[in-house]
């Protein structure tokens, strides 16, 4: 069942009944000022920190789902509704959400009352707009009231929801006009403030919550709404909130625009008060000034559109597929802004207090990202590197308010230095920026212990080096890239953290993923070295790629598989002699993207034993059998049910490695019918039991041999989302950056006849028509560039600013 369609045309999806099966949301903001947005107008908004900086208030997993937002209230003659039909939940005659690029637009109608909201945040603004219009499609005259809603939160939110013996007596407001101001903890340690505003007279305002709904009413029933009679009530301590009430007259026919704005102000200690005890408003106002009309409001909506159509032209697609360009063209990549945004901070799952920006997670989001804006991912790519150790190892997260590391999800994860490899070379390949290197950057922030990029990168390569184990394979750590295969765990304890407890220090615990990890990046290390002329250097650590190569085919082949890990006790992991997890998928994706054993015929073996034991309908299950009791040794990933999660769940991240391994042996039908299993767009028809958004990768899909299998979770902030786009683009459709221009090297199924990309690089355009009329996976028979013939798939970089025809012909 479909709860909406995809509207292509003004790259939006549509929802059309409010009762999604799980809250379909969308993300407002893409610099500093961030909503998050559902269908029905429930989230919040935060400036940077979404623990730190929280604006409004939001209970997560509430009853009912999704309570608390931005909310419009109409009371139309005693007819109260919403237009985002929560909270009131009375029943409309139309009800239409579209979510687009960084904007929602909820439309309800009652009673031949339309109410349409447009939310978005403007762009290099710290406020979210929210325009309403009001319209009258009834023959006569019509009185309404209309009445706004957010609820404050006390700056941060997880001492919001615990400190409430103190935070029910620090709430403060300020009221000027239709400006409702929110400064709690303004007049000592703080420097900021938020207001909400609207550009019309009211008739009325609430500040204190309990006054406007009522003790014991629910949001779906504030009293103030239902009788009508704001309250003009003066928060103190408590929970205050901002609410406007507007008395609005509508001739028949007539409509009416309201712009309101929740802002956000920052002043300087010596700015911070305009007389005792009243704040300095002079930011505001300006904001307020921003966006006052529907004229400035819609020139700010304009140059969002054109700011999104520009970033997207970087890399499009025409296939005659609407399901995969629709992915590729607009919301894969929009997803891949949104994960460069939060990393695993703020979503309808991951609650903002609980992680930050992720080491791994965040250089593996960059590679969705590099293409849309580079400085930014330069910059980023600093701000990770800071908080790398001198040996090369690193915290797990940072908090983007401060960018200092915390050790909050544990520390010592030995895949972690490895992925700054991938997204400083990505980087390179995109920009042809070698300076990056050179940057002087700190280690653990202390700018006294800096040294060069390429020393960071250096530090990165040695880590897995000066961590090797029994077998000569790299130690695990507190686990790899799989959080919850924590080998050295031993935790009897249901008050101990999974991530953070290590009862087993020195470890002897080995991952056979990180040493094809460290194959792929090694030898992208190497070839660094070499295009900047550090030819030892490239020769040492190629000593040590091959090294790798040598212990992960003597110690890390099953068989018909490539093993997983080895335990503590030096016992396999994902070996067919389990009783239990005897395949997983991280080493099969990584060990046959490294190549390793190619020859020999390992990589075809590995990737027939995924098909064969962790293939299902909807997609690659991370190990076979799942997991039905609990191994101490193992740690987290056996207390999930099986199917679920890491234990067996379809970890839609990995399945991309394992396409890229089908594409590096030739295998385009089946690499994309992994593609298809797990793309959004595809799974729309059966939205009911996948319950996420048609639109955004979830981060798991419930495996084969779970309960409900099909059913997906936490969408959004998935490092799915930048690999999806990474091997659909560069490895399927094959259009690849490198040092020395673009390589083509498709790798599609035989049954697709041609196509066209459209790539911006190095500031050239590339008008790329792939012709595959033989009907075959990869190779390539002829290839042109503007009408010349090239004897090799690089495609040499053109003079910026030029248009460049290429033709490729498979065969
Ligand atoms: C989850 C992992 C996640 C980790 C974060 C675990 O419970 O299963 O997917 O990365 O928590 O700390
Ligand atoms: C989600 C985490 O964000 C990511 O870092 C980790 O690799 C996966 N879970 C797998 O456990």
């Amino acid at each position: 069942m479909k709860y909406g369609f995809f509207d292509d045309e003004r790259k939006e999806y549509v929802i059309t009944n409010p009762q999604t099966p799980f809250p379909w949301i969308n993300y407002l903001g893409n610099k500093d000022f961030f909503s998050l947005i559902s269908n029905t107008a429930g989230g919040y908004s935060f400036y940077k920190d979404a623990k730190f900086r929280r604006i409004n208030r939001y209970r997560y997993n509430n009853v009912p789902m999704d309570n608390g937002g931005r909310y419009f209230y109409i009371n139309d003659e005693g007819t109260v509704w919403s237009p985002g039909w929560k909270p009131v939940k009375t029943e409309l005659d139309h009800y239409e959400c579209r979510h687009g690029l960084s904007y929602t637009s909820i439309k309800g109608e009652k009673n031949d009352i339309e109410a349409e909201v447009v939310f978005f945040v403007p762009l290099n603004a710290l406020c979210e707009v929210q325009k309403m219009k009001l319209t009258n499609k009834s023959s006569k005259t019509k009185k309404i009231k209309l009445f706004s809603l957010i609820e404050w939160c006390l700056w941060n939110a997880e001492d919001d929801q615990n400190n409430l013996q103190r935070n029910l007596s620090t709430g403060e407001v300020e009221i000027h006009g239709s400006t409702l101001y929110h400064k709690t903890e303004y007049k000592e340690r703080r420097n900021h403030y938020a207001f909400y505003h609207v550009n019309a007279p009211i008739q009325g305002f609430d500040t204190d919550r309990e006054s406007f709904i009522g003790l014991y009413n629910e949001f779906s029933h504030p009293d103030a709404v239902f009788t009508g009679k704001p309250k003009n009530s003066e928060a103190h301590g408590w929970s205050p909130i901002a609410s406007h009430c507007l008395e609005v007259e509508l001739q028949p026919g007539e409509s009416k625009e309201y712009i309101f704005l929740l802002g956000y102000v920052e002043n300087t200690e010596d700015k911070k008060w305009e007389s005792k005890g009243v704040i300095n408003k002079t930011k505001a106002n300006r904001t307020i000034e921003q966006f006052n009309s529907s004229e400035k409001v819609n020139r700010a909506l304009d140059k969002l559109a054109t700011y999104w159509d520009n970033l997207l032209s970087n890399y499009s697609i025409h296939s005659g597929n609407d399901k995969l360009d629709r992915m590729v063209n607009i919301w894969n990549q929009y997803q891949c802004m949104v994960t460069f945004n939060m990393s695993r901070s703020a979503s309808f799952f991951e609650v903002g207090i609980g992680r930050g920006m992720g080491f791994r997670d965040s250089n593996q989001d960059l590679i969705g990202f590099i293409h849309q804006i580079p400085e930014r991912a330069r910059e980023r790519i600093i701000d990770i590197a800071s908080t790398q150790f001198e040996d090369g190892g690193a915290y797990h997260q940072y908090q983007p308010l401060t960018k200092r590391g915390n050790n909050a999800v544990g520390g010592n994860f030995n895949d972690d230095p490895l992925w700054l490899i991938l997204s400083t070379t990505a980087y390179i390949k995109e920009t042809g920026d070698f300076s990056i290197l050179e940057e002087i950057v700190p280690f653990d922030n202390d700018e006294s212990r800096a040294k060069t990029h390429f020393e960071h990168l250096k530090a990165s390569f040695y880590h897995v080096v000066n961590n090797l184990g029994p077998h000569q394979l790299p130690l695990i750590g507190r686990a790899d890239w799989n959080d919850c295969l924590n080998l050295n765990c031993f935790s009897k304890d249901p008050n101990e953290s999974f991530q953070t407890t290590e009862n087993q220090t020195g470890g002897s615990a080995e991952s056979i993923m990180i040493a094809g990890l460290f194959v792929v990046y090694g030898k992208d290390f190497v070839e660094l070295c070499r295009r900047i002329g550090r030819k030892d250097e490239a020769d040492n650590a190629q000593e040590h790629v091959d090294k790798m190569v040598k212990s992960i085919k003597k110690h890390g082949w099953d068989g018909e598989w490539f093993l997983r890990a080895y335990d503590s006790f030096g016992n396999k992991v994902g070996s067919k002699d389990n009783e239990e997890g005897k395949i997983f998928i991280e080493s099969q994706g990584w060990c046959t993207m490294a190549g390793i054993g190619k020859n020999e015929g390992m990589c075809e073996k590995a990737l027939n034993s995924v098909k064969k034991y962790l293939d299902c309908e909807y997609g690659i299950v991370l190990n076979h059998p799942a997991f039905t009791k609990y191994v101490i040794e193992y740690g987290e990933i056996s207390t999930y049910p099986a199917g679920y999660k890491e234990n067996a769940g379809i970890f839609c991240h990995n399945n991309p490695w394992v396409m890229i391994g089908e594409t590096m042996i030739g295998r385009g039908d089946q690499a994309w019918e992994y593609f298809r299993k797990i793309c959004p767009s595809y799974l729309e028809e059966i939205s009911d039991l996948h319950k996420t958004e048609p639109y955004a990768y979830a981060q798991m899909i419930a495996g084969k041999d779970a309960f409900k299998p099909g059913e997906a979770k936490n969408s959004w902030l998935t490092g799915t989302a930048a690999w999806t786009y990474y091997v659909i683009t560069q490895y399927i459709l094959g259009v690849k950056p490198s040092y020395d221009g673009l390589e083509i090297s498709p790798c599609i199924p035989k049954t697709w006849k041609s196509y066209t990309v459209s790539r911006k690089f190095r500031g050239a355009v590339y008008e790329i028509s792939i012709d595959n009329s033989e009907g075959v996976n990869c190779g390539i028979k002829e290839l042109t560039i503007n009408g010349e013939t090239m004897h090799k798939n690089v495609i040499p970089i053109q003079k910026a600013g030029t248009i460049n025809k290429v033709n490729v012909k498979m065969g």
